[in-house]
């Protein structure tokens, strides 16, 4: 009977212990606590201060994420929060590594000041008056970033002034922090974002907005007012939205029917509820790896003591960075590097890809060559490796070509012509002879 009741105990805990490991799976996120430190006199930087933070993420209020006992001693209490994130978008993987592993993802927590917006598209939103009541709160915004650098979510989150049980209000996520494409091909720039139902914000319209980031130079992309349903006019061209899973789904993700070189650089998605902002980042890259051609090909005769120059022309290809090598591949076989060649400077066409050339001088004295071989050129680019090959063929090693034939054709008619003079000028001396020996007869 004690065995029983053993046994019926233990199974009990280790079905709590199930159940307690499935709905932890909201993790306990490590954060810096990032303000403004409180000007003394109004200093001109602004200095911040970081200080170390914890995050329980839970689902709901009366959902138990973690073990909320174990706090470590490096974190001041203060700075321990409980969030409340109904839509579980804190829940995912790649926010919660395995316990003990070294990678973390990255979190910042700051300080946010609901306020109104003057820009364009999101002005409408804050026409009618709200309640301030529901303003007047403790208010935060978080940026993380999960492992493996796919995932980016922001949000904004409420918590009654002077408690720290934080509600997400607004969440704005991208599931494709980098991305890569080739040219010409359409470009999804993933986006979307939950509000809180049960907010009074929740229904009174939404704002999105893409920017565009690249070293230093920024620009508009297209920014939709959702309240007034319209799109400001400095759109850029081929770039959409999918205005109804905007509206059911918060699908803000970006699409750019054609990709150009010149779309390479950052992308910011904002949306905007009243009074709310969040905004996640997106790189964009477009990667086409080099078309080669190798000239003069095919290659000419290469005889002893002969040099002659190949070149090989990549084009077509972006971002610039490219390596560019030759290599011989013997009848045996048998490769061996000749190294990169002369390399030229780039060139870049009017769609924004580059071209660049190497050259190689080839003595065939200096290489074994035999009975010939095979001249790659080899470019090595971020879109992958592209390779063109041509023939060599040596002199007296190599079966006949169409020119050794050629050549072959020409000494014989040579030769003939040298047998045909000699036989002429043996002939004709021979009549000169007969001629002398008629005269004499007379
Ligand atoms: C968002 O919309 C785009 C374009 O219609 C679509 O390709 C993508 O799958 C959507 N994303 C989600 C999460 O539904």
């Amino acid at each position: 009977m004690t065995d029983f009741s053993t046994i019926y105990k233990l199974s009990l805990v280790a079905v709590i212990c199930f159940i307690k490991a499935c709905s932890s799976s909201c993790p306990v996120l490590e954060c810096w606590f990032v303000q403004e430190k409180a000007g003394r006199g109004g200093g001109l930087t602004a200095a911040t201060s970081q200080e170390k933070s914890l995050l329980h993420i839970r689902t709901g209020a009366h959902s138990h994420g973690a073990d909320f006992s174990q706090a470590p001693s490096d974190i001041n209490p203060d700075r321990v929060y409980f969030i409340t994130d109904p839509a579980a978008t804190l829940c995912q993987r790649s926010l919660n590594p395995p316990r003990g592993s070294v990678q973390k993802p990255q979190c910042e927590i700051n300080p946010f000041l609901p306020q109104p917006s003057t820009l364009k598209w999101v002005a409408p939103l804050t026409d009618s008056a709200l309640s301030p009541a529901y303003l007047q709160a403790d208010w935060f915004s978080t940026a993380l970033q999960g492992l493996n650098d796919e995932l980016a979510i922001s949000t904004i989150m409420r918590a009654p002034t002077a408690t720290k049980e934080h509600n997400v209000i607004l969440t704005v996520t991208s599931k494709t922090v980098s991305v890569q494409s080739r040219l010409g091909e359409p470009v999804l720039l993933d986006c979307s974002f939950w509000v809180d139902p049960s907010s009074p914000l929740s229904g009174s319209g939404f704002a999105v907005e893409w920017r565009y980031q690249f070293r230093g130079d920024g620009r508009l992309v297209l920014a939709y007012d959702g309240k007034t349903d319209r799109l400001a006019d400095t759109r850029e061209e081929g770039a959409t939205l999918d205005f109804e899973g905007l509206h059911k789904k918060g699908n803000a993700s970006l699409i750019l029917q054609e990709a150009k070189v010149h779309h390479s650089g950052m992308y910011i998605c904002t949306v905007y509820l009243p009074y709310l902002v969040a905004q996640v980042a997106v790189e964009l890259e477009i990667v086409e790896p080099p078309s080669l051609s190798i000239h003069p090909s095919p290659l000419p005769l290469t005889a002893p003591g002969q040099t002659f120059t190949v070149e090989c022309e990549a084009s077509g290809f972006a971002p610039l960075s490219l390596e560019l090598s030759w290599e011989l591949k013997g009848a045996d076989g048998k490769s061996s590097p000749l190294g990169s060649g002369s390399v030229t400077g780039h060139r870049q066409a009017w769609d924004g890809t580059y071209s660049q050339s190497s050259r190689l001088e080839l003595d065939p004295t200096k290489l074994d060559l035999g009975r010939g071989g095979e001249l790659t050129c080899v470019a090595v680019h971020l879109g992958g490796t592209r390779r063109a090959s041509v023939t060599l063929n040596a002199i007296g090693f190599s079966t006949p070509s169409i020119e050794d034939s050629m050549a072959m054709v020409g000494v014989a008619l040579v030769l003939y012509g040298l047998i045909m003079f000699v036989s002429w000028t043996c002939t004709g001396s021979g009549s000169n002879g007969a001629g002398q020996q008629d005269k004499k007869d007379k």
